[in-house]
């Protein structure tokens, strides 16, 4: 019998690994991540980053969402590197439509639902770029291919770092989310769209901003609406964990200025 090919091989990896975290409850789970998470041209793309050597491991699963899994991998001197590989099953891609269209760098708008998931991606690996290049701490992007996205490590494998939603916040953590906020509008030109506890580490060297897929250049039609957004969220959080400051409006005019 024919040795299977190294894309089948990372597909039985990346199933077990699924199977070990138990994110794999039911039989029809495992189909269906089959067919949208491991489909063939997701594998192959994989073995080419490791041909690549972008990626050189593939250790374990860190979180199966609706919307893409991340896992643990290894870089080509063994460091810890985020593997986010997007699903490219149709489900939400008209949602991100309107995260697209209206962002100047993105010219023709992509056909089909798999092209549009390879645009989010090389959008979100666009983005961490531009927010490091302003001095605002996001997990560093190292590369990218169709829809995987590898990245800097937060946290201590193979736990992520915990996130905001998971610690105990207070004046710092406030002060630090509208510098953020603010730096992301003035000095890298984004808004990020999708700000919100849940997409921010609390890490001991201090908050790092993620999951940066949604965020739309300060040009976009709808980008002070996003911006409002994000701080009317931040601001409802700290409120409700007892820190308080200005009012969403105060804030919309602070980085408006
Ligand atoms: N760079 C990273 N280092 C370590 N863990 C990460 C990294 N990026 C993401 N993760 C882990 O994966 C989770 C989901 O990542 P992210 O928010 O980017 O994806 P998502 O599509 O928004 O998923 P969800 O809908 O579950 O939030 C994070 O909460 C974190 O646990
Ligand atoms: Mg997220």
């Amino acid at each position: 019998m024919a040795e299977p090919d190294e894309s089948v091989k990372i597909r039985e990896r990346l199933l077990r690994f699924e199977r070990e975290s138990r994110y794999l409850r039911r039989d029809s789970d495992e189909r269906k991540v089959l067919e949208e998470v491991f489909d063939r041209s997701t594998m192959l793309a994989v073995e080419e980053l490791i041909a690549r050597k972008d990626l050189s491991e593939l250790r374990g699963v860190v979180r199966a969402g609706k919307e893409a899994r991340v896992y643990l991998g290894e870089d080509r001197a063994a460091g810890p590197v985020a593997v986010k590989i997007y699903l490219t099953s149709a489900s939400d891609f008209r949602k991100r439509m309107g995260y697209i269209a209206g962002d100047r760098r993105f010219g023709k708008l992509p056909a089909g639902s798999r092209e549009t998931v390879y645009l989010w991606t090389r959008k979100e690996f666009k983005n961490l770029q531009l927010a490091q290049g302003a001095g605002i701490r996001v997990p560093a992007p190292l590369a990218f291919l169709k829809n995987i996205l590898v990245m800097e490590y937060v946290g201590t494998p193979p736990a992520p770092a915990p996130t905001f939603s998971e610690s105990e916040v207070g004046d710092e953590e406030y002060a630090w989310t509208f510098k953020t906020l603010d730096a992301l509008w003035t000095r890298a030109g984004l808004v990020h769209a999708d700000f919100s506890e849940f997409n921010i580490f609390r890490t001991e060297s201090g908050p790092v901003l993620f999951d940066m897929g949604s965020a739309v250049l300060s040009s976009h039609p709808q980008a002070q609406e996003f911006l409002r957004r994000d701080i009317s969220n931040m601001v409802r959080f700290f409120r409700k964990r007892g820190v308080g400051g200005n009012d969403a409006d105060e804030w919309m005019r602070v980085i408006l200025r």
